[in-house]
C-alpha cells in the first residue's frame, strides 16, 4: 500500500488498483483527497502491470461531495475538473465501488469513472441545490446522458438522494454489490477486462439525451411542475439552463456553460445564504456545556399524554420512527377520537401514495391508547400535551412522577408556560424539560428543547437524540415566555395589527411577506391556526388584541369557521379579502384615533421584521439561545422563513446592523413608542460595525 496523499492510498490487487479515500468524516473532496486522487491515477495508469483501477472509501461513506468549508477560499491544485477529466481519459477502466452516500462532488467522480457498482444500502444523489448551487463538476451534463432529462432533472432540482436499487434501474450503476466493498470493486473490475468491455465514456453517450432534443417543450413542462416549490430560489432555474445545453451543446461546451452558472450561483446571496445554513444546522447539535459523549438515554418506549392536536402528532413521529408509544387520555371518547384522526391522517397519506396500507397497520400497531397513567409507567420518555393550563400540568407531573420509571424523561409540550414550575410539581426536576412541538407536529421538523434550570445533561442528551431520531431539528432553548420562535413572532404581531389599523389591509401585509418567501402571511396564519386559541389565552392573561377579538367576537375564528381575517369558499385554502372585517378594522382605528394612510410595501417589511431582529437581540443577550444561527434554524424550520435568507439574525447581517438600528430609532422617533428601543447587543454590535454572526 502506498500512501499518495495524507487522505489517499493506492493498493495493487492483482492487476487490478484499488485507490482508497480515507477523509473523515465524509470524505469531503477536500484539497488533499483531489490530489490524491489524481495522482494516483496517474500512478495507476503509468504502471504496466496495472490493467484496471478501482476507487473506494474508507469510513461510513463514499465521497458526500466538495469540501464545503473550501468555498469561497482561493483554488487550489488539483482542481476536480481536472481530476475527472483524468478519470474519464484513463486508458484503463476505472470502476467506483459506493457506499453511504454518493452525493455531489462524490457522484461527479464516479459518473467520470467508466463503470459504477454499489452496496444495496448505498445512495446516490446531487444535492448542491441545497446549497444553492448546482453541480459545478460535470453533473449536469454527464447525469442527463445517463439517467435521461426528466429523471436527471428531478434529481438535481430535487437534491434528494436515491437508492441502490433504483440507481441500477435507471442505469446509474451496473451492479449491486455485496460483501467487502474493494474486494466486490476488484472482482467486477475482472469482469470488465476479462469481458473486455470499452471504456464507456458517459461523455460520449447520446442516446438518453437525444430524446429532449425533438422535444423540447420537455424543459417547459418540468418548469411549471416546480415553480411552486422552487419559488424564489435561485438554482433550480440554472440547473434547468444547464441541462437545456447538455441537450443543445457538445458536451465540452455544455461543461462550459455549467461553469459559468456555477460561479454566478456560488456568488450569490441565496447561495451564501444556503451554505450557511447548512452548517448553522449542524452547530444547533453542539450545546457548549454539554460534551458530545455525554450519555443519552436509551429510547425503547414512549408516553404522549394528551391526544389532542398536538398529542396525535407527536405519538405519530415515535410511531414513524419505529418506537411503540402509548397514548394516555382523560375519557375514552377523546381517546378514541384522537387515535381516530391518527389513523385518518395515515390514511390519508396511503392515499396520496406515500405509505402502503400495510405501512399503516404497522405504525397504528406501534401506538396503543389508555385512559390510565399506569400505562406510561415503563415508558422512557413521556411527552405531556395537555391543555396549557398550568394546575392541569402540574396535576398531570405529578401523577406521572408517581408512576414513571425513575430514570424516565419527563417532557412538556407546553408552548407558553414556565418549564421549572411545571417541574416543581415533581421530586426529579432534573428529569423534566421542555419539548416544544410545532403544529402540525407530525410534519413540522423544528423542536424546541426547553431546558429548565434543573434539567439534567442526561435529560437534555436524551431530549436532542430522541429528536433527531424522530426526524426533528432539535434546537436547545432556554425557559422565557414564547421561547425563541413565538416569542419573536409575537412582536411580528403587534406590528402586523398596528399595520392594519393605521392602513394597510391583511392581503397586503401578507403579501408583503409571501414575496419575501414566506409561505404564508401573519393574517393567514392566525386564520389557518384559528383565531381562538390566541383570543382564549389572551383572555386567561388579560390582555386585548382589539382588531382580533373584534373578529373572535363575530365568530369568525379562521378556515374552521370558513372566515377570519379573511372569507374561505368551502372546500378552499385560499384566502379572500373581506370588506366585513375591513369595516371592522376602520371602526377600531376610527374609535382610537388613528388615522389611517397608505403604507409602503418596504415600510410593512421593516416594521414587522426589524423588531423580530430587535427581540432576537435581546434573546440573545439574556442567553436564551445558545447562538444567532440556533434562532435561525429556529426560524427556518419552524416558521418558514425562506432558507435562501439564511434566517433573521443572517438577514439582519445582511442589510447590516447599523442601518437596522438607525431604522428601529427612526421608528421611535415619529412613534414616541418605546417599542422601538433597540436592544443593548444590537446597539453594542451596530456600533462597533460588526454583525451577529462570525
Ligand atoms: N464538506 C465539508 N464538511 C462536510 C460536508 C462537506 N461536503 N458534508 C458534511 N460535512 C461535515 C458536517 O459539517 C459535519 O461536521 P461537524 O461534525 O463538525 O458538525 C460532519 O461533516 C458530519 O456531517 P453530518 O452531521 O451531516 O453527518 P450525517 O451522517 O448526518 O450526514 C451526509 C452525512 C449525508 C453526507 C451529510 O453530511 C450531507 O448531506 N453532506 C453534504 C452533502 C453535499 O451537500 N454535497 C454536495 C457538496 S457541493 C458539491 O459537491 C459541489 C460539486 O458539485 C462541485
Ligand atoms: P388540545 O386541546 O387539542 O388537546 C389536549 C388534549 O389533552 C385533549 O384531548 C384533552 O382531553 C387532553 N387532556 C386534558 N387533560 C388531560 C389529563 N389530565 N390527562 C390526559 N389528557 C388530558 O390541545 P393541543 O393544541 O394539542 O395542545 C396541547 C399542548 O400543546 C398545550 O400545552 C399547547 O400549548 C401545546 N402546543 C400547541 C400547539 C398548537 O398549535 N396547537 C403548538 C405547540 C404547542
Amino acid at each position: 500500500m502506498a500512501k499518495i496523499t495524507q487522505s489517499v492510498d493506492l493498493a495493487a490487487r492483482g492487476r487490478v488498483a484499488v485507490l482508497t479515500v480515507d477523509n473523515p468524516p465524509v470524505n469531503a473532496l477536500s484539497h488533499h483527497v483531489r490530489k490524491g486522487l489524481h495522482d494516483g491515477i496517474k500512478q495507476a495508469t503509468a504502471d504496466g502491470a496495472v490493467q484496471a483501477i478501482v476507487i473506494v472509501c474508507a469510513g461510513r461513506t463514499f465521497i458526500a461531495g466538495a469540501d464545503i468549508t473550501e468555498f469561497g477560499k482561493p483554488p487550489s491544485e488539483q482542481s476536480l475538473h481536472s481530476v475527472l477529466d483524468l478519470i474519464e481519459g484513463a486508458p484503463k477502466p476505472v470502476v467506483s465501488a459506493i457506499h453511504g452516500t454518493a452525493l455531489g462532488g462524490g457522484l461527479e467522480v464516479t459518473l467520470a469513472c467508466h463503470y459504477r457498482v454499489g452496496v444495496k444500502g448505498a445512495r446516490f444523489g446531487l444535492p448542491e441545490v441545497k446549497l444553492g448551487i448546482l453541480p459545478g463538476a460535470g453533473g449536469t451534463q454527464r447525469l442527463p446522458r445517463v439517467v435521461g432529462v426528466e429523471k436527471g432533472l428531478q434529481m438535481m432540482v430535487s437534491g434528494d438522494p436515491i437508492g441502490a436499487d433504483e440507481a441500477l434501474r435507471v442505469g446509474l450503476i451496473d451492479e449491486i454489490v455485496d460483501g467487502d466493498l474493494a474486494t466486490a470493486g476488484v472482482a467486477f473490475a475482472e469482469k470488465v477486462l476479462d469481458e473486455k468491455r470499452p471504456l464507456r465514456k458517459i461523455r460520449d453517450l447520446t442516446d438518453k439525451i437525444a430524446a429532449a432534443r425533438s422535444k423540447p417543450e420537455i424543459f417547459a413542462e418540468f418548469r411549471k411542475s416546480v415553480a411552486r416549490q422552487t419559488r424564489g430560489f435561485r438554482a433550480p432555474e440554472s440547473i434547468v439552463k444547464a441541462v437545456e445545453a447538455a441537450v443543445s451543446l457538445p458536451f465540452d461546451q455544455g461543461i462550459k456553460r455549467e461553469r459559468e452558472l456555477f460561479v454566478e450561483l456560488l456568488n450569490s446571496p441565496e447561495s451564501k445564504a444556503q451554505r450557511y445554513f447548512f452548517f448553522a444546522e449542524r452547530e444547533a447539535a453542539k450545546i457548549p456545556d454539554l460534551p458530545a459523549d455525554t450519555p443519552a438515554k436509551e429510547i425503547k418506549k414512549a408516553a404522549v399524554i394528551g391526544a389532542g392536536t398536538m398529542g396525535g402528532g407527536i405519538a405519530m413521529n415515535f410511531a414513524n420512527a419505529g418506537i411503540p408509544v402509548t397514548v394516555v387520555e382523560v375519557a375514552q371518547e377523546a381517546l378514541d377520537r384522537g387515535l381516530g384522526i391518527v389513523r385518518k391522517n395515515y390514511e390519508a397519506t396511503a392515499a396520496r401514495g406515500r405509505l402502503t396500507p400495510a405501512d399503516v397497520e404497522t405504525r397504528m400497531g406501534l401506538i396503543t391508547g389508555s385512559v390510565d397513567f399506569k400505562a406510561a409507567a415503563d415508558a422512557d420518555i413521556v411527552i405531556e400535551a395537555v391543555f396549557e393550563e398550568m394546575p392541569i400540568k402540574q396535576e398531570v407531573f405529578a401523577r406521572l412522577d408517581a408512576v414513571c420509571k425513575g430514570d424516565a424523561v419527563l417532557a412538556t409540550n407546553t408552548s407558553t408556560l414556565d418549564v421549572d414550575e411545571i417541574a416543581s410539581a415533581t421530586k426529579r426536576p432534573e428529569s423534566v424539560i421542555g419539548t416544544h412541538f410545532f403544529s402540525p407536529a407530525n410534519v413540522m421538523r423544528l423542536l424546541e428543547n426547553v431546558r429548565g434550570r434543573k434539567s439534567s445533561k442526561t435529560t437534555i442528551a436524551t431530549a436532542m437524540a430522541v429528536g433527531r431520531r424522530i426526524g426533528k431539528v432539535p434546537v436547545l432553548v432556554g425557559v422565557c415566555y414564547g421561547f425563541v420562535g413565538n416569542r419573536m413572532l409575537h412582536q411580528r404581531g403587534l406590528q402586523a395589527e398596528k399595520l392594519i389599523l393605521e392602513g394597510a389591509a391583511p392581503h397586503q401585509v401578507d403579501r408583503v411577506l409571501t414575496d419575501f418567501g414566506f409561505p404564508m402571511g401573519p393574517f393567514a396564519m392566525s386564520d389557518l391556526a384559528g383565531l381562538d386559541v390566541g383570543w382564549r389565552i389572551r383572555k386567561g392573561r388579560g390582555v386585548k388584541a382589539s382588531v382580533a377579538d373584534r373578529i373572535c367576537e363575530l365568530g369568525r375564528f379562521g378556515q374552521k369557521t370558513g372566515a377570519g381575517y379573511f372569507k374561505y369558499e368551502k372546500g378552499d385554502r385560499t384566502p379572500i379579502p373581506d370588506l366585513e372585517v375591513e369595516k371592522v378594522i376602520v371602526d377600531v382605528a376610527t374609535s382610537m384615533g388613528i388615522t389611517r394612510r397608505a403604507i409602503s410595501d418596504e415600510e410593512i417589511l421593516q416594521r414587522l421584521l426589524y423588531p423580530m431582529v430587535n427581540e432576537g437581540a435581546r434573546i440573545l443577550d439574556e442567553k436564551i439561545a445558545i447562538r444567532p444561527s440556533d434562532i435561525d434554524v429556529i426560524w427556518v424550520y419552524g416558521y418558514g422563513w425562506p432558507v435562501y435568507r439564511g434566517g433573521p439574525m443572517f438577514w439582519a447581517d445582511s442589510i447590516g446592523l447599523k442601518a437596522l438600528r438607525d431604522r428601529l430609532l427612526e421608528f421611535k422617533k415619529q412613534s414616541g413608542d418605546a417599542f422601538w428601543t433597540p436592544a443593548p447587543l444590537l446597539d453594542r454590535l451596530a456600533s462597533e460595525g460588526r454583525g451577529f454572526i462570525g
